[in-house]
């Protein structure tokens, strides 16, 4: 991404957020902000159900990769000093709905977006345009429509298979141009042993620009998540699946 349409997206991201002084609080203060890096998580719904021993339910307006999180890195825990209401995201509820959903049987959109908040967002908070609950969101959002990684995958003919793999270096090149040298692809591994595509990472500062790399994105570790996250580093030499959304057995797409 070239450093004009990473200004432009840092200055979208602050000056396209309502003011929303009424609903700024005091939770967040200066010591949770001693994070640099975060990343922002995509998952791939097709496989993202392939390792969960617990059910799984896509709804099937889902078609596209949707958002894991977007998680300040290196930070203990945050706090959960900072109550969130489905009133605060009901505006939001729509697009979350399509583009943030649970795809977990057991747990309701709200809850996941509300331990998403608790986990990662009240860490966030410290930051101009993540510090309501609703501004976190709404970032988030504009993030996931601004790297569109559907459509870059699509043009460079990376499209969900049963029956094609790619080699890492395939999907890292036609990445790289658009979530910078540094996003991190992973993969699960199905009953076949095949290794599946999940989830991208994708690092930034503070400012949304791209390029934090304080931290090895494949080795940190961050505390347990509620939304279970399994998955390693892609092989790169192993072919790597990019399975079709199966709605009718999410566990086993390409049996
Ligand atoms: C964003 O933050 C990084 C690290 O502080 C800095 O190097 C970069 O110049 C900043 N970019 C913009 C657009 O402000
Ligand atoms: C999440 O919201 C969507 C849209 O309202 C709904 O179809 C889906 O069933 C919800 N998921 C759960 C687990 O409640
Ligand atoms: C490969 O898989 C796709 C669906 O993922 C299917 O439409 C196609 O027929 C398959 N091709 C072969 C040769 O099996």
């Amino acid at each position: 991404m070239s450093l004009f349409s990473s200004l432009s997206l840092a200055l979208l991201l602050v000056h396209a957020l309502p003011a929303a002084t009424q609903d700024s609080h005091t939770g967040a203060d200066k010591t949770t902000c001693q994070w640099e890096c975060m990343k922002f998580t995509l998952l791939w719904p097709g496989s993202f159900c392939v390792s969960l021993k617990v059910q799984c339910m896509i709804p099937e307006y889902v078609k596209s990769w949707t958002i894991h999180g977007l998680w300040p890195m290196s930070i203990g825990h945050c706090c959960s000093c900072w109550p969130i209401f489905p009133s605060d995201l009901e505006e939001l509820q729509p697009q979350l709905s399509q583009v943030w959903p649970t795809l977990l049987k057991s747990k309701s959109n709200f809850t996941f977006w509300k331990e998403e908040w608790i986990k990662h967002g009240t860490c966030a908070a410290c930051v101009e345009g993540m510090n309501s609950p609703t501004k976190y969101f709404q970032t988030s959002l504009k993030l996931e429509a601004h790297y569109n990684i559907q459509s870059v995958l699509k043009g460079a003919g990376i499209e969900p298979s049963c029956n094609m793999s790619y080699k890492y270096e395939q999907l890292h090149s036609a990445l790289a141009p658009v979530l910078g040298d540094l996003h991190f692809i992973q993969c699960v591994e199905d009953h076949r042993n095949r290794q599946v595509w999940v989830q991208v990472k994708i690092p930034m500062f503070k400012n949304f620009t791209l390029g934090c790399h304080r931290h090895l994105l494949g080795t940190h570790q961050h505390p347990p998540h509620p939304h279970p996250s399994p998955g390693h580093p892609c092989p790169q030499q192993t072919p790597i699946y990019l399975f079709p959304i199966s709605y009718d057995n999410p566990h086993q797409p390409c049996d």
